[in-house]
């Protein structure tokens, strides 16, 4: 089996996610309106993301593809996705380096109305001779309208064949988003971005960061799971929640980006914690592992739609009109 179709069947099936170390949303308390002057049926929840009008704001996190399998979620998501009118993220291209016709990110041919779908790679991959003219080819293939490069050494450091080389990719980055003709973002996958991290992606031409922060799918522990090595494999064990809660991420990159885009990801599992998160400064919010679970059994659509309404009911009842004024309506318990 190769990895994509380890990640998917790891994923769907072992306790990937923190069980100790929280997103720290539940720390917070948004504040109630019980008069919020609204008509819950004029309450808005369009949001302007990287150019696009999306209809909640609202993205399925980078996830996967390169195999028939990952083929079939990608289907679903993006369908979902543009039924509802939200942003999809591609798991990593990476396969498509070798094969850019690679079918299995091909979604816009089952999505063609999707309003925004981001290409995905690993940063590192730039130290593994990737060049930004490739990048283009499999951005242009798949019908994308960003990328979003991930950092992720926790998990390189833990995987059985992980690239570990991250010298000089602060210039690296910069000199290859300089020459794509794409907004870029920078995420993690599930260790959160620090002070330290955001401080140096600040330099960077990028368009925002999404914050996959601790709390949610830990990516130590999935490789961890996956490498016969007994002292990688209990170093990911140890090192399973590892790095910043969800909480903390988004606070530190709003307050070092406030022009950019921040994206909530990393634990968020329900439209209370999608609202914590926007009220603490994030943009948009994005989660992965539960669209996945949901996709497999057919039940993506029901699993947005109770996002979309239970965020909306979270608007009018913090007398916010729309997503903007949630911002700030939160206190710590
Ligand atoms: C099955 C699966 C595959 C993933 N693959 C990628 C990937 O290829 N690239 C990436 O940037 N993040 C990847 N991620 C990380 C997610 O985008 C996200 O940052 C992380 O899972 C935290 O969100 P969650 O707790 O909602 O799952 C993957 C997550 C899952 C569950």
């Amino acid at each position: 089996m190769n990895r994509k179709n380890e990640h998917l069947q790891i994923c769907l099936n072992e306790d990937v996610q923190a069980q100790h170390t929280t997103t720290g949303l539940e720390e917070y308390t948004l504040e109630y309106d019980a008069l919020p002057e609204l008509d819950f049926e004029e309450i808005s929840l369009e949001t302007k993301f990287l150019g696009k009008t999306l209809s909640a704001p609202l993205m399925i996190g980078a996830m996967t593809g390169g195999t028939p399998q990952a083929a079939e979620f990608n289907k679903r998501l993006a369908q979902a996705a543009a039924e509802i009118g939200i942003a999809m993220a591609l798991g990593s291209q990476r396969p498509m380096l070798q094969n850019p016709e690679d079918e299995s990110f091909m979604v816009k041919k089952y999505a063609p109305k999707l309003k925004l779908l981001l290409g995905n790679l690993g940063a590192v991959q730039l130290n593994y001779g990737v060049q930004p003219s490739q990048i283009r080819e499999i951005l242009e293939k798949t019908q994308c309208d960003a990328l979003n490069f991930h950092l992720n050494p926790l998990q390189e450091a833990i995987q059985p064949e992980g690239d570990k080389n991250f010298k000089n990719l602060l210039s690296k980055l910069h000199q290859t988003i300089d020459e794509l003709p794409y907004p870029v973002l920078i995420k993690e996958v599930g260790c959160g971005i620090s002070t330290t991290t955001a401080l140096k992606l600040k330099t960077l031409p990028i368009a925002g960061v999404e914050v996959a922060g601790v709390g949610g799918t830990s990516w130590a522990f999935i490789e961890a799971m996956r490498n016969q090595d007994p002292i990688a494999k209990t170093t990911g064990v140890h090192l399973k929640e590892f790095g910043v809660p969800t909480a903390q991420s988004i606070q530190i990159c709003r307050k070092i980006f406030p022009e950019k885009y921040v994206v909530a990801s990393g634990g968020l599992r329900t439209g209370l914690d999608i609202a914590k998160a926007l009220a603490l400064g994030a943009d948009i919010a994005a989660f992965a592992l539960p669209a996945l679970k949901a996709a497999e059994t057919h039940e993506i659509l029901q699993f947005l739609n109770q996002i979309v309404y239970e965020l909306k009911t979270i608007l009018f009842i913090t007398g916010s009109a729309n997503v903007r004024s949630l911002r700030g309506k939160i206190f710590k318990k």
